[in-house]
């Protein structure tokens, strides 16, 4: 039986009434989560210094062999007219299903070019010293499925309906000039399960994330920012795709976890210290004559002499299916590592080269996927993203 409007009406607020623990209060800021936008026009791209949404969907695509400087252009005119309008919770301009575009839920649609991109539409000489392959480490075992690409869609919402929509209908804009290589979903807690601003857990359970570039931080401009030539405003990102075996983690007590990397996983404070931002006592030594925080601590060997972080790390975990089901494997799951600083050999490379040497957490971690890309600063209305470029 359907219910009058009135009646139907009352009921629920009935049964808001009576639900424990409901008010008015939660249930209008969780509407918020889905009404929510951020401007997608400005100097930088969106989703970079954004607050990180709960669900992050991240595609590589490959230019079509006949794909030249026009058709490029072209592309990135209507993937910003379309990424513009899905930001707002307007639908695409050839949208076939605009009713799942009117939740934004702080879709964020920030684009990547690969050294292929660049060159193709500005020439050889506009593509910059670090917008290549990453040296390879001794710790990689990397997989073509997750490597490369051209272009990178980097599509993020607080909900995941939106997510698919945004990327769905993106790709079908590209889909003339570029195709999917590969595709990358991640994840961190969903908006309002946490109080803002936490740092968050990988699914070893860490708290990762805390030393860190923030936004409101003087030198988060001078890392992240880049301001060379079209790139001014723009940043680099490597998205590395690590696998943590989640098995192996298991096995190990609380001691050993906490030593490896150098803070406690229950709270993510320091060894020598209380709380998760008390700074690390590298010198402190423990009653046998060694370091209270190991040497081959994560954080040890990731910390440079400069204690200042040189990347804007920006993760989200990933739980895929296993890659050896046979094997009684039962999750493929890791990082989606991301790292956006003005300068890949400056920021990432020298901070990887010294946990491949050595750092203990690689016991347990694989990169098994890497790529590097291009993100051109944010546009003006009117004009698109990479118009710098051409
Ligand atoms: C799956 C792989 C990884 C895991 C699970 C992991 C986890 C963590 C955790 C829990 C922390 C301590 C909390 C914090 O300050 O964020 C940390 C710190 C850090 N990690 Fe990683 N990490 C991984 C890979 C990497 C990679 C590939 C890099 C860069 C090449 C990196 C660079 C850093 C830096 C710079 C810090 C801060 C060190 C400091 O205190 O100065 N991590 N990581």
């Amino acid at each position: 039986m359907l219910l009058g409007g009135a009646a139907a009406g009352a009921g629920v607020a009935a049964l808001t009434a009576c639900t424990p623990g409901i008010d008015e209060t939660p249930q209008d800021s969780l509407l918020d989560v889905g009404t929510d936008t951020i401007p997608f026009f400005g100097t930088h791209q969106a989703g970079i210094a954004t607050p990180p949404q709960a669900f992050a969907t991240f595609v590589a695509l490959t230019l079509r062999n006949e794909a030249d400087a026009e058709a490029i252009r072209r592309m990135l005119q209507v993937l910003t007219d379309d990424a513009s309008r899905l930001a707002e919770g307007r639908g695409a301009l050839a949208d076939t299903e605009p009713e799942l575009a009117r939740t934004p839920a702080r879709l964020t649609v920030t684009l990547g070019f690969g050294s292929a991109l660049v060159r193709r539409a500005a020439g050889r000489s506009a593509v910059p010293s670090w917008l290549k392959p990453l040296p390879s480490f001794g710790i990689d075992d990397l997989d073509d499925r997750w490597t490369g690409g051209d272009l990178l869609l980097h599509v993020a919402a607080d909900d995941q309906v939106t997510v698919a929509h945004a990327v769905r209908m993106l790709l079908k804009t590209a889909r003339a000039t570029a195709l999917p290589k590969w595709r990358q979903s991640g994840f961190r807690r969903s908006r309002g399960s946490e109080k803002p601003g936490t740092t968050m857990r990988n699914l070893f359970g860490q708290v990762d994330g805390t030393v860190n570039l923030r936004p409101e931080d003087d030198d988060f401009a001078s890392g992240v920012w880049n301001d060379e030539g079209w790139m001014a405003g723009g940043t680099s990102c490597v998205l590395r795709r690590i696998r943590m075996d989640l098995d192996g983690w298991d096995r190990l007590d609380t001691p050993g976890r906490d030593q490896a990397m150098g803070r406690r996983q229950s709270d993510g404070a320091p060894l020598t210290g209380e709380h998760e931002f008390d700074e690390p006592d590298f010198e402190a030594m423990g009653p046998h004559g060694f370091s209270v925080i190991p040497d081959f601590s994560h954080i040890a060997r990731a910390r440079g002499d400069d204690p200042r972080p040189t990347m804007l790390r920006r993760s989200f975990n990933y739980d895929d299916d296993p890659v050896d089901a046979g094997d009684g494997g039962i999750t493929d799951a890791g990082l989606l590592f991301l790292a956006y600083q003005r300068d890949v050999d400056e920021g990432f490379v020298p901070v990887q080269r010294r946990l491949d040497e050595l750092d203990l957490l690689n016991q347990w971690t694989t990169p098994v996927g890497s790529a590097v890309f291009a993100i051109p600063p944010g546009c003006q209305k009117g004009g698109f993203i990479g118009d710098t470029l051409f």
